[in-house]
């Protein structure tokens, strides 16, 4: 028996020039495809049998050799070619070495352009998969740490100056709506690429009578493509996919500057585990929190595997051109660089400690509650425009004799309009005014628990992916 030589039939003299083969192998990249290439080719065997195009027996053998290569594989018992180019050509490589005219029977109405549309689908439907369940992990932690601090105040922010204060649960929450998000795109990406390819061929489909529909149906897709010309050199739904994960990652990046600052000296918000930080090879008291600004870089990385790809696809003729492998790794590092993200924020959240009585001295200092007094003087009849001037004076009073609004006296607020009595000192407490902030999407503590109730029952609900 002749050891498989993959592509290259006796159409070729010789193999690839040195150069050239490193250019054009796959492998080093492709052999991500593994569990996806040999389940693809255990359904289409299946099928040539079923429909009469195989033998049966060759079939079973097919089946039960590519199970085995696929572990020795897996394992590291058996090794990639390059000079077999990708992923599928090593796998029907070592199986037909191992069965025979059975495995060279394997390819009959397919090409490695279906098949490679095919197991790439497979990959991103089952990435997909895995980042919305950890997703909704994350939002699960949110939702948890909030709950903790439902009680807890913190400076809310605009230009990153303190504006008004609010629960620092709200604030977390806030999260869980990009996040809720990100898991709608994650999944209507995932619908997408929910169409076999397979049956396309090289670009003509094929002469062979194949079950399409079964094979899809095996494979867990929800039906087949309709033109075979546009299902081998389609990527859209990797571009989709890998949009939806640079969307994801940019929010992580915004997590992950934020658990930057609230850890610094200059905030203290809070601390973290040292599990997700490091230190310094030079200065010994540092402690950085490398893992959160990690997960804000690499949002630099998924936004560039979206540009990647969209430029490889600008202007491809129909219908599979080879610039398509190069597809591949820009959906793979996107897959892999949101999946180690998530976890490690998952991570961080679990392990954030707040200092309440910290955030609650950022609430109390900066004139936080500046918008209070102008709204009790529009509930005495002031229009807005007038309190807010009012107000605007009370504050730089306050601030030219380096105290809060809280430290005025009476006569102070009256100086300025007769409307003020002893009242207004209720309405500069912090949490009576977070919780006059009752109205949907608001920071009220009823409005929270609500949010908290609801994101939980959403968690729990079992939904199915499409
Ligand atoms: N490794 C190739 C890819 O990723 C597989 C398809 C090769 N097809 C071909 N006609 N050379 O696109």
């Amino acid at each position: 028996m002749s050891k498989e030589k993959g592509a290259r039939s006796r159409r070729f003299e010789g193999g690839l020039a040195p150069d050239a083969e490193d250019v054009n192998a796959s492998i080093g990249f492709d052999y991500r495809l593994l569990p996806h290439d040999v389940a693809g080719s255990i359904a289409h065997a299946k099928m040539l049998a079923r429909q009469g195009i195989i033998p049966d027996d060759d079939a079973k053998s097919i089946e039960s050799g590519l199970r085995e290569v696929e572990g020795l594989l897996a394992d590291g018992k058996l090794e990639w070619d390059p000079a077999l180019e990708d992923v599928h050509m090593n796998v029907e490589a070592h199986l037909s070495n191992r069965i025979g005219d059975a495995g060279r029977r394997l390819h009959t109405g397919r090409s490695r352009n279906d098949q490679v549309a095919t197991d790439l689908r497979l990959y991103a439907r089952a990435g997909a998969a895995r980042l919305i369940e950890l997703v909704d992990k994350l939002r699960a932690a949110l939702v948890t740490l909030a709950e903790q601090h439902v009680d807890d105040f913190l400076p809310g922010y605009t230009h990153l100056q303190r504006a008004q204060p609010v629960r620092l649960a709200h604030h977390l929450l806030a999260y869980n709506e990009m996040l809720w998000r990100d898991r709608g795109r994650l999944a209507d990406a995932r619908k997408r690429c929910g169409e076999s390819p397979l049956g396309s061929g090289a670009l003509a489909a094929t002469t062979f009578k194949l079950d399409r529909e079964s094979v899809a149906a095996e494979l867990g897709f929800t039906g087949v493509t309709h033109n075979s010309l546009d299902a081998v050199g389609d990527r859209d739904f990797a571009v989709e996919l890998i949009a939806a994960i640079a969307l994801c990652q940019v929010h992580l990046s915004r997590l992950g500057e934020e658990i930057v600052l609230w850890l610094s000296q200059e905030f203290r918000f809070a601390t973290l585990g040292q599990s997700y930080c490091s230190g310094s090879s030079i200065m010994p008291q540092k402690v950085n929190p490398d893992l959160a600004e990690l997960i804000r870089g690499k949002a630099g990385r998924t936004i560039g595997s979206w540009v990647t790809l969209m430029t490889v696809l600008k202007g491809l003729p129909m219908a599979y051109n080879k610039d398509l492998q190069e597809s591949q790794e820009p959906l793979f590092d996107a897959v892999e660089t949101l999946d180690g993200s998530l976890r490690v924020a998952i991570g961080m959240i679990e392990n954030l400690e707040f200092d309440g009585a910290v955030t609650r001295a950022a609430v109390d200092s900066g004139y936080l509650v500046a918008t209070e007094v102008a709204d009790y003087l529009v509930s005495k009849g002031l229009p807005f425009r007038s309190a807010h001037d009012v107000a605007g004076a009370l504050v730089r009073s306050a601030i030219e004799r380096g105290v809060e609004l809280g430290e005025l006296s009476l006569a102070d607020f009256q100086s300025e309009s007769e409307l003020f009595t002893e009242e207004i000192f209720e309405w500069l407490d912090v949490a009576r005014a977070v919780d006059r902030r009752d109205i949907v999407g608001g920071p009220a503590k009823t409005r929270i628990l609500g949010e908290i109730r609801r994101i939980k029952e959403d968690l729990s609900s079992m939904r199915d992916l499409p």
